[in-house]
């Protein structure tokens, strides 16, 4: 296991009606940004909820609506310019990851002169941000919790994350039910998301990081059970909480820290969103098993049969039929969850394998298993 500093410093309230906890802003100021997306907030009633509670609280409310999925930065130049015009004292964000990473980046950009797409590019010039707060309502990303943001410019097909402590939010309310209203398409892109930032940690070269492994297995298990429950029963309380905090533990540092590698599926699927726009999710859900099927060799098969064995529940002593198995299984459940399977479902082509594939590979570098730009492009193939 490797040398670690693990440091959380978000504050979780967690369970029904948390959001009253609002009130807390006050902490930081008077004046707040509130982020949101396209409305779902305003369906739901959790708008009008947490205007009420800064109302209360005597807080002055100003607002970025419209932030969208894979969000984009000029939405985070608008917020970083009213947060400059009306001296705001911190970001609020309302909504799924794509909410929260743009409320992350314009809470880095109200405190910076340089353009916040420079922030973007290089998280070492992120030296202050306003204080983050969130309140979530998809289970995904991870965001709530973790010091990365990811932002794109669709004119240059760019879409890069960037990190930073700063980032981390100070506090954030996960009340389970506000994700009820998830669509269907949506839970399982989110469900997607939640395996593959857990995948990425655990398919990891460092030896002895025992602890990160079997938490990474539980929380894999939960995905595998938890996922078809609220696809069939929107509603139900527990399938929702339980994705729900398993979105935060896949991504905040508590299976990375000490077995750190570089992602690769992630890297791969960032460059679809950016020159096609599509569901990060359903990307990753076409790109993993194509993936585990190039990944898999004599000198892997291990790692993927510990998978199959304690994942799954597979017996046999043969760890390359063991991990075939278990590969199979990964791309059953994806089918199960109706998420698609080619490349070519979301619309995509051949057209830009060779520009995406480049840019991959160099986020690719230091991967589980190394990764060219030509295997790259042979991994978009095999997905088509
Ligand atoms: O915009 P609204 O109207 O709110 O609707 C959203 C959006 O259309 C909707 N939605 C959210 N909560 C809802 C709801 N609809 C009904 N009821 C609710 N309770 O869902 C749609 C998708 O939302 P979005 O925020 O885009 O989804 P997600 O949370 O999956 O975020 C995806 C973005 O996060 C990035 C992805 O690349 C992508 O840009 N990621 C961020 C990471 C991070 N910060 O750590 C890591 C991830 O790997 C990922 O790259
Ligand atoms: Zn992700």
């Amino acid at each position: 296991m490797n040398n670690f500093t693990y440091s959380i410093p978000t504050k979780i309230h967690f369970g029904k009606d948390q959001i009253s906890h609002l009130n807390e802003l006050k902490e930081s100021g008077d004046k707040v940004l509130l982020v949101y997306g396209g409305g779902s907030i305003k369906k739901s009633g959790i708008y009008d909820n947490a205007m009420e509670i800064l109302k209360s609280a005597d807080i002055t409310v100003y607002e970025l609506s419209g932030v969208e999925p894979n969000p984009k930065i000029e939405s985070v130049r608008a917020g970083v310019s009213t947060c400059k015009e009306n001296e705001i004292d911190m970001v609020l964000a309302i909504g799924g990851g794509s909410t929260i990473d743009c409320a992350k980046v314009v809470a880095a950009g109200a405190c910076s002169e340089e353009d916040p797409w420079e922030l973007v590019l290089h998280p070492d010039r992120i030296k202050k941000a306003l204080p983050i707060y969130s309140v979530l309502t998809l289970a995904a990303t991870g965001s709530e919790m973790d010091e990365f943001a990811v932002i794109s410019d669709l004119s240059k097909n760019e879409k890069w994350g960037t990190a930073s402590e700063l980032l981390k939010p100070t506090m954030s309310i996960m009340d389970p039910q506000y994700t009820y209203t998830v669509s269907p398409k949506q839970t399982s892109a989110g469900t997607a998301d939640i395996i593959s930032h857990t995948f990425e940690n655990y398919f990891t070269n460092v030896k002895g990081a025992d602890v990160q492994a079997r938490f990474a297995e539980g929380l894999l298990k939960n995905c595998f059970k938890y996922g078809p429950i609220a696809l069939k029963e929107p509603d139900n309380y527990d399938a929702r909480a339980n994705l729900m905090w398993t979105s935060s533990m896949a991504i905040n540092g508590l299976i990375k820290d000490g077995a750190e590698v570089a992602w690769c599926v992630h890297p791969m699927e960032h460059e679809l969103s950016a020159f096609y726009d599509i569901t990060h999710g359903e990307g990753l859900a076409i790109l993993t098993p194509v993936w585990m099927d190039f990944a898999l060799s004599d000198k892997t098969a291990g790692k993927f049969a510990e998978y199959g064995r304690n994942v799954w529940n597979i017996v046999g002593e043969d760890d390359m039929v063991v991990a075939k198995e278990a590969i199979a299984k990964t791309r059953e459940f994806f089918a199960q969850m109706n998420l698609p399977k080619t490349l070519a479902e979301v619309g995509i082509n051949e057209e830009y394998f060779d520009k995406m594939a480049e840019k991959a590979a160099n986020g690719c570098a230091g991967s589980f298993v190394e990764l060219t730009k030509e295997d790259i492009i042979e991994i978009y193939k095999a997905a088509l």
